[in-house]
């Protein structure tokens, strides 16, 4: 799998192969942040959020429940998901099929947080995540990259905002990418998904102890990934 970042990976940067953890609810700028920091290293961009949803997307492809743990475990064996890099960007690919335009509708994100939240399905990503992650060299963002994925990870940061900035942000993605719905809908969508992803059993949206909290409310993505390079620097 690392194979097709490979030819994206700047040389020179390279010499030290750090990971970076990057955690935080919904809304705070992850995604964006992750990609800036990742293509300013000439590091892997792993978008652990994409690979929850395609199963998410895989579950209700199926017709199951995603609240049914039973029916989802028993869907596992049957499927493969893979990530394919191409010049940083990545496509996820479910039993050979790519998916990955379809990993954004209001739909996928519900279901996402649900299934995430079945231990059979966070301990088969476990090592998908890992073996993407494992070289270095990658700049890892989801839930629980500090915690439980990358434990050791180099440089771990746990991302905050003002709950109505996040809200805000989601809808304007919402709409840009052409869905409709008002933004309340979104602030509760985004609520209930942050209250299931802090409450649940099996590896809650917690900081790392170790990690750096940046609360993003008043900056910007590049204001952002400053303060992160200024922290990632001293370990280049
Ligand atoms: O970051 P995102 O919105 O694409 O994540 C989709 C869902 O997947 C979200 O509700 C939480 C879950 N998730 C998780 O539990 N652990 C991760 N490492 C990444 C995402």
């Amino acid at each position: 799998m690392r194979d097709h970042h490979a030819e994206s990976i700047a040389g020179d940067k390279q010499a030290s192969r750090l990971i970076v953890a990057i955690d935080g609810p919904a809304g705070v700028g992850k995604s964006t942040v992750a990609r800036l920091l990742a293509s300013r290293l000439g590091y892997l961009y792993l978008d652990t959020g994409a690979l929850y949803r395609a199963m998410a997307w895989a579950v209700i492809e199926s017709g199951r429940d995603p609240a049914d743990t039973d029916a989802v475990a028993a869907l596992l064996p049957t499927l493969s998901l893979q990530m394919q890099f191409h010049q940083g960007v990545a496509a996820v690919l479910v039993s050979g099929r790519d998916v990955s335009s379809e990993l954004r509708t209001p739909a996928v994100s519900a279901a996402a947080s649900v299934v995430s939240a079945i231990p059979a399905i966070r301990t088969w990503l476990l090592p998908v995540q890992r073996q993407i992650g494992e070289g270095g060299a990658v700049v890892a963002e989801g839930r629980d990259m500090g915690t439980k994925v990358f434990p050791s990870a180099d440089v771990k940061f746990f991302l905050e905002a003002d709950p109505n900035v996040r809200a805000q942000r989601r809808h304007r993605e919402l709409v840009a990418a052409g869905h409709s719905g008002a933004l309340e809908e979104t602030s509760a969508d985004l609520t209930s998904r942050d209250t299931r992803d802090r409450s649940r059993s099996i590896a809650p949206l917690v900081p790392a102890q170790d990690a750096r909290h940046i609360d993003t409310s008043n900056l910007s993505a590049t204001d952002v990934v400053d303060q992160m390079m200024a922290v990632i620097a001293a370990k280049l």
